[in-house]
């Protein structure tokens, strides 16, 4: 009721929407619907990535090995958000206290190469709910295979970790990066060191073999993939002609969608759903469902349009561009959804 009454009478659709900066003044980064999180250290490991331990709020729900979260940090004034895998064990967040996530920075991007800037030691941040299914099975019968590709060691060092005292099976780790750049080899070693069961191979990128090679060992392995597009195909390819069960996990949303053909989604305004597609433009779709939307060129100059996406990922028409997932202004003439979206009119 008040929520309605808000919305009737002012511009933000939910009381916490005023909240957020009087709670800000004594919680930094408190949000609705996001968990805080200090960050305790974040570090360069090498010209690529980075590693950043957070502390996340008491009431954050803890993860399962193999799980990822939504980073969302906010950067000059606009709140950016990507999806991290964890790369570190429930057990190690139960007596620290703490989550490691290791981040690949691109030289180019609009979030990775800025989070030094903007997470400095003791600062906050939000942080989502562990997600995700890609998983080790607690009770785990028989042999395990995984294969990883460059950053998709991280839901793997996370399942090592607290899996691996915990089943006497073969574990075996392929792990595919370029020389020198193999990550948490010390922590993967010492992890071989320490169980007579699992073995770990870094291997270059073109060292790659077909997946029977390294199967002369293990009785029927689990085939788990985490790495590249191209990787996980192949691996899954070579995995159903061995006849053996197979995982993946994809590196965020973008690289599950399919830009060229057609798809439907829902875009959620206040507390109603519309179904749209990812070929036209939101305005155009929006209007002809009669939601109530402000146009005015209908060619992205006069921002008449302009409302705020609270999540989901839009394509921008003219750049082909890809929103981040969390909250930023968009205009509706010039934006497609190519996931479910909620905006705030
Ligand atoms: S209607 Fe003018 S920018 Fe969208």
């Amino acid at each position: 009721m008040i929520d309605t009454m808000t919305k009737w009478f002012l511009h933000h659709q939910q009381l916490a929407g005023y909240l957020e900066p009087i709670m800000q003044r004594f919680k930094p980064a408190w949000r609705a619907g996001f968990y805080r999180a200090e960050v305790a250290c974040i570090e360069p490991i090498n010209e690529k990535y980075l590693e950043l331990w957070l502390a996340p709020e008491s009431t954050w729900p803890i993860h399962k090995a193999g799980q990822h979260l939504e980073l969302t940090v906010e950067m000059n004034g606009q709140l950016r958000t990507r999806v991290f895998t964890i790369a570190s064990s429930p057990e190690q967040y139960r007596a620290s206290g703490l989550v490691r996530l290791i981040i690949r920075t691109h030289e180019l991007g609009r979030f990775t190469p800025h989070l030094t800037t903007y997470l400095a030691s003791e600062s906050w941040c939000n942080i989502s709910a562990p997600q995700g299914t890609f998983l080790f099975p607690q009770r785990k019968m028989g042999a395990t295979l995984m294969v990883a590709g460059g950053s998709g060691i991280t839901p793997f060092l996370a399942m090592l970790s607290q899996h691996l005292g915990e089943t006497c099976h073969p574990v075996k780790l392929i792990y595919i990066a370029r020389a020198g750049e193999h990550l948490a080899e010390k922590e993967l070693n010492t992890l071989a060191a320490r169980y007579a069961h699992f073995s770990y191979f870094p291997i270059g990128r073109t060292d790659f073999e077909p997946l029977t090679h390294y199967l002369n060992d293990l009785d029927a392995p689990v085939v788990y993939c985490c790495g590249p597009q191209a990787l996980m195909e192949q691996v899954a390819t070579q995995s159903r002609a061995a006849n053996l069960s197979y995982f993946d996990e994809p590196f965020g949303l973008a690289t599950q969608i399919n830009l060229a053909e057609r798809t439907e989604h829902a875009v959620k305004v206040a507390h109603h759903q519309y179904a749209v597609d990812n070929q036209r433009s939101l305005l155009d779709q929006l209007e002809q469902q009669r939601v109530s939307v402000r146009r005015g060129c209908g060619m992205g100059i006069c921002h008449q349009c302009q409302c705020v996406k609270k999540q989901g990922l839009v394509r921008d028409m003219r750049t082909g561009e890809l929103s981040d997932a969390g909250e930023s202004l968009i205009q509706l003439c010039v934006v497609q959804a190519v996931t479910d979206v909620e905006i705030t009119l």
